[in-house]
């Protein structure tokens, strides 16, 4: 508004000038770029996205590690539990409804899965949580097994007679965990288990006074269900429990009341970070989370080489008398009828803390130092990279690096909502009702904190 018309004839020289000049250095630098002439001149540039290296090598398919099941087609075509391990013919008048969750790596869940059955657990109250996000192409047979996602459904559902549930899309841990507590509140349980898909379980053989691992977890049951559970004798004051902790949280119990009374848990934090706010809650609430034990539970990275091994049979003299068929056997009845009474009547029930049973101890205790010497414990999920052109095929590379995306923002979150960083929120002083509502405390001076691979 104050410039004058004389001042504007002023300017106009200096704006000419520079325009000049930028000109001259912008014809320089174009000049300077196509020098000097390459012999091939480059061809014109194409627009477009630029692709990254695409090379990758596919895993070899994984190998059966269950060949027996692989016959099979129904539970009586297994071999049966060790007797020292069956449930009670009828079953317990309490409850015993287990969840395991699955995403990827099939051999790990099949693993868990007859783990905890021939530890006692009834199979048809062990509910398999398929999260992989490929809706029924597992129950219908479309995906093979190089494909992460895969999961063998019929040997599920016929052979080890567990149930599935299938998750409509892809769900995080926190979100899996409320499905968990929602399924149990429209089943009208007040009390739930539910175990890591990446871990193996076995009863305490060794010990005095045996019981089977389901056995013991019904005793931690009946523990909690007693009148005087909990009760400062004291003040008469009695307390409430959130969880039973078995190995950390690789198996644990879950009271229904207490984590709808916290609302259940924050799906805002997907991943790692998650189990912090809810079990931090608990104890700000006052809820207890006593530690319990029920068997012996490793945290795994592999398959034993074969899960026959877990039925506790051994051969009956020293002639080579295992499965002798050609392999070629299908399903067949004749053929597993004959394969299976030829491998019962080629072995005996084993006994109870037997040195198989210390043998199988010691390759249980190997495979859970294997993970913990795997820099990334959780490789197991990269093992398998195939599928592509599947039902609801994903890429894996993108899968493991939106998963790490994921999850970093969900821990960001958690920091965000305690104002802390790391898994001891109670560290910060906080209490319910604290949650986003405190500044960041001294732990956000800190360097960066080191993330926590579970
Ligand atoms: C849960 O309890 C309600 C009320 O007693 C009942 O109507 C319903 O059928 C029960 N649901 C199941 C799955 O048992
Ligand atoms: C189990 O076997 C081990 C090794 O032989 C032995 O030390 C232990 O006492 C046994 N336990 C029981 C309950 O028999
Ligand atoms: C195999 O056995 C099942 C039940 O055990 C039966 O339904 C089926 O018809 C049998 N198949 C053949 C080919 O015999």
């Amino acid at each position: 508004m104050g410039i004058s018309l004389r001042s504007r004839w002023v300017f106009l020289p200096l704006v000419l000038a520079l325009g000049a000049v930028s000109l001259y250095f912008l014809r320089l630098s174009i000049f300077h770029e196509a020098q000097p002439v390459p012999e091939n001149p480059a061809p014109p540039k194409k627009k477009g996205p630029i692709y990254k290296d695409s090379h990758r090598e596919i895993a070899p398919p994984l190998p059966e590690y269950f060949p027996l099941a692989a016959k099979a087609n129904s539970p009586a075509d297994l071999p049966p539990i060790p007797s020292w391990n069956k449930p009670p013919a009828e079953h317990v008048p309490e409850s015993t409804r287990l969840y395991i969750g699955f995403t990827r790596f099939w051999p790990l869940l099949q693993q868990v899965v007859v783990s905890y059955i021939t530890a006692g657990w009834p199979p048809e109250d062990i509910y398999v949580v398929e999260n992989t996000g490929t809706m029924d192409a597992n129950k219908r047979g479309l995906l093979t097994i190089q494909n992460s996602f895969y999961m063998d459904y019929h040997r599920l559902t016929k052979v080890f007679g567990v149930n599935v549930i299938t998750t409509s899309s892809l769900q995080t841990f926190a979100q899996l965990q409320n499905l968990y507590l929602s399924e149990a509140i429209n089943n009208n349980l007040t009390y739930y288990f539910w175990s890591h898909m990446d871990v193996a379980v076995h009863s305490h053989e060794d010990k005095e006074d045996f019981k089977s691992l389901y056995m013991r977890a019904v005793d931690v049951i009946r523990e909690t269900q007693q009148a005087d559970y909990l009760l400062d004798k004291e003040t008469g004051k009695k307390g409430e429990w959130g969880v039973q902790f078995f190995a950390y949280d690789w198996l644990t119990m879950v009271n229904v009341k207490t984590f709808a009374d916290l609302g259940g848990w924050d799906t805002m934090v997907g991943y790692y970070g998650t189990d912090c706010d809810m079990y931090s809650r608990l104890s700000m609430n006052e809820y207890h989370q006593p530690i319990q034990d029920a068997g012996m539970i490793y945290d795994v990275t592999n398959s034993l080489e074969d899960l026959e091994i877990l039925y506790r049979r051994r051969p009956k003299n020293a002639k080579e008398t295992r499965d002798t068929s050609d392999g070629k056997a299908g399903r067949d009845n004749s053929t597993i009828l004959s394969l299976n009474s030829a491998y019962l009547d080629s072995t005996e029930p084993d006994t109870i803390n037997s040195t198989h049973f210390h043998d199988l101890k010691a390759t249980l205790e190997q495979i859970q130092q294997d993970k913990r010497d795997d820099k990334y414990r959780n490789s197991w999920q990269l093992r398998q990279n195939g599928g592509e052109g599947e039902p609801y095929y994903y890429d894996p590379d993108g899968f493991e690096k939106a998963l790490q995306m994921t999850i970093e923002v969900g821990t960001k979150i958690n920091e965000e909502k305690w104002g802390h960083r790391g898994c001891n929120i109670r560290e910060a002083g906080v209490k319910e009702g604290d949650q986003w509502r405190v500044e960041h405390d001294g732990t956000f001076k800190k360097r960066k904190m080191k993330r926590r691979w579970f």
